[in-house]
């Protein structure tokens, strides 16, 4: 039994493509196809795997259906985070869609899902993304504004990744493993309230995705960090390769 994830598919079978990048650059090409060939490579039917948001371009559920058919056909148990392009995932229906896709999807927010003896938690997340004003290449400033905002959202994401960690331990678990969509940290950041969420307990790892294109890959923490593992698994810094976790 192993545990696997990827972020950021960006399927857009019946939805409009809105990033061109995704047509330019070669490792798009063709990504889903290459990303249920090494599915069909690696998961066996007893795996895990977490795709850790950004799974559809589609605005609402009229236009992800093919793009969940797809991930539904993909081998193994499927576990959903919410990226920050999924409008078809409201946030306050995630219990409706675990029912309306139950054994088939799990939709991860608030709650749980067992892996052996670990829990897997996790929410979206948020962090600040700027602007920030470079002199000389370095930061000396950025958007105040746009930070208090940020900090709102960083707030609230905490309090679901509070849930999601105390309905697990509730239940008995004290092993984690932590997933975000959003980096844990910002580009100036080396620890957050995330982290320190991580931290206080005792998740093994931190897994988050969002950041793609080669400028990004290096955005926010990698390796161990105050004993915490932290990986990205963005699907084209993987090149659509699911990384294993455990
Ligand atoms: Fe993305
Ligand atoms: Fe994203």
């Amino acid at each position: 039994m192993s545990l696997f994830a990827i972020g950021d598919l960006h399927l857009h079978f019946q939805s409009e493509l809105k990033a061109p990048g995704q047509l330019r650059e070669p490792v798009w090409k063709d990504h889903e196809a290459v990303f249920r060939r090494n599915c069909e490579r690696l998961i066996r039917p007893e795996d895990t795997l977490v795709l850790a948001g950004d799974h559809s371009w589609g605005r609402k559920m009229a236009e992800c259906g093919k793009d969940l058919d797809y991930i539904c056909s993909l081998p193994g148990r499927k576990i959903l985070l919410r990226g920050n392009h999924d409008m078809f995932w409201d946030a306050k229906k995630t219990e409706a869609l675990n029912r309306q896709f139950a054994g088939k999807l799990f939709f991860l927010q608030n709650n749980y899902a067992a892996y052996g003896d670990y829990a897997i938690v996790g929410t979206k997340g948020y962090t600040f993304e700027g602007p920030f004003y470079l002199r000389g290449g370095r930061i000396v400033d950025w958007d105040r504004a746009e930070e208090e905002h940020a900090q709102q959202l960083v707030e609230r994401e905490a309090e679901r990744l509070r849930m999601s960690f105390e309905a697990a331990k509730a239940d008995g678990f004290s092993r984690f493993i932590m997933f975000l969509h959003y980096p844990p940290t910002n580009i100036m950041e080396r620890n957050s309230v995330f982290t320190a969420m991580a931290e206080r307990y005792g998740a093994e790892q931190v897994i988050y995705a969002h950041c793609h294109g080669e400028r990004r890959f290096h955005d926010s923490l990698e390796g161990r960090h105050h004993g915490v593992l932290y990986r990205l698994v963005s699907g084209d810094y993987l090149r659509w390769e699911p990384l294993r976790i455990l």
